[in-house]
């Protein structure tokens, strides 16, 4: 039971976004010179995935246009002698037929989502990962999940601590530890309150799932926010098999929020030994004018 599939839903309107995602995905936003959704697609790449299932709305020629060839550019760069950069913009590109794309013609929720990748995803089971959410680590997380999946056969979701404050912009968990780095997920529920938020462990965006999500999905039933959520889905699934959760080791960057976005920009940036030092000193500077 490989996982050979990762869907990607990049269908979100994106509203905390505007006017930045008006004509465009914010999934395709750069962080430092990459879109946000070129990180995610390498990180499911490296964990072995052979397929990717992009489910778009608006912005899709953009996303299409980046993951394919651009004979123009590469003879324009060839020209010029750009070789490092023909190099990039070449190695970027998927073997063909590797990317597959459907179209959610409604933003109906993450959940709906999914759902939308059911027949091109059919009987088996398979990763999500949410671009926006961008992780900084040394092992990547999806394919750390892919070897837990090896061992406990079931669904898994990456999990997080998070501020206690913050419960409402998350699925939160009620959960039992079984290892330092895994837990069995007995309830959830999406976007408490803090005061009724059962735990302040929160699920992130990278998922390995059971193929039976689907059928939940597809009743689309409307919770949080009047959208299919897949965290009901899930909560239901937990009735019938077990569903655990991924303690990750590293730093997670909200890209779908405006400071989560520029945080991500800055950590991402200072990796770079060519900016590194740019970058500090002009911290250091301006950190005293505010
Ligand atoms: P978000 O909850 O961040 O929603 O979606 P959003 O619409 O993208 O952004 P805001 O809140 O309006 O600013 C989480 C993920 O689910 C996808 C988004 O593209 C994002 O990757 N999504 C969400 C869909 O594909 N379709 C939807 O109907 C909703």
């Amino acid at each position: 039971m490989k996982i050979k599939k990762a869907v990607f839903p990049v269908a979100g309107l994106g509203t905390r976004f505007l006017p930045a995602t008006k004509a465009m995905a914010k999934e395709m936003l750069p962080v430092v010179d990459k879109p946000i959704i070129q990180y995610a697609v390498e990180e499911a790449f490296e964990a072995g995935i052979e397929h990717i299932v992009f489910v778009t709305g608006r912005g899709k020629k953009a996303l299409e246009d980046h993951f394919d060839r651009s004979f123009s550019l590469e003879h324009s760069l060839r020209d010029k002698g750009k070789m490092e950069s023909l190099k990039q913009i070449e190695e970027l590109v998927p073997p063909t037929g590797t990317i597959i794309y459907t179209r959610q013609n409604e933003p109906l929720g993450l959940g709906h989502a999914i759902w939308c990748a059911r027949d091109i995803v059919g009987d088996e089971p398979f990763a999500v990962l949410l671009a926006d959410d961008l992780i900084q680590t040394q092992a990547p997380v999806l394919s750390e999940m892919v070897q837990k999946f090896d061992r406990l056969r079931a669904s898994i979701a990456a999990v997080m601590e998070i501020d206690m404050d913050q419960t409402d912009k998350y699925g939160i968990l009620d959960a039992t530890t079984l290892e330092d780095d895994i837990v069995k997920i007995n309830d959830m529920v999406e976007k408490p309150n803090p005061k009724d938020a059962p735990s302040n462990l929160a699920i992130i965006g990278r998922y390995i799932l059971t193929p039976r999500i689907f059928d939940f999905l597809g009743r689309k039933k409307k919770g949080a926010g009047g959208e299919i959520q897949l965290t009901d889905a899930m909560k239901t699934l937990l009735k019938e098999q077990p569903i655990f959760g991924y303690k990750f080791e590293g730093k997670r960057f909200d890209c779908g929020d405006k400071a989560g976005f520029q945080m991500a920009n800055l950590a991402f940036a200072l990796q770079r030994p060519d900016m590194k030092d740019k970058l500090l000193h002009f911290i250091r500077t301006i950190e005293k004018e505010y």
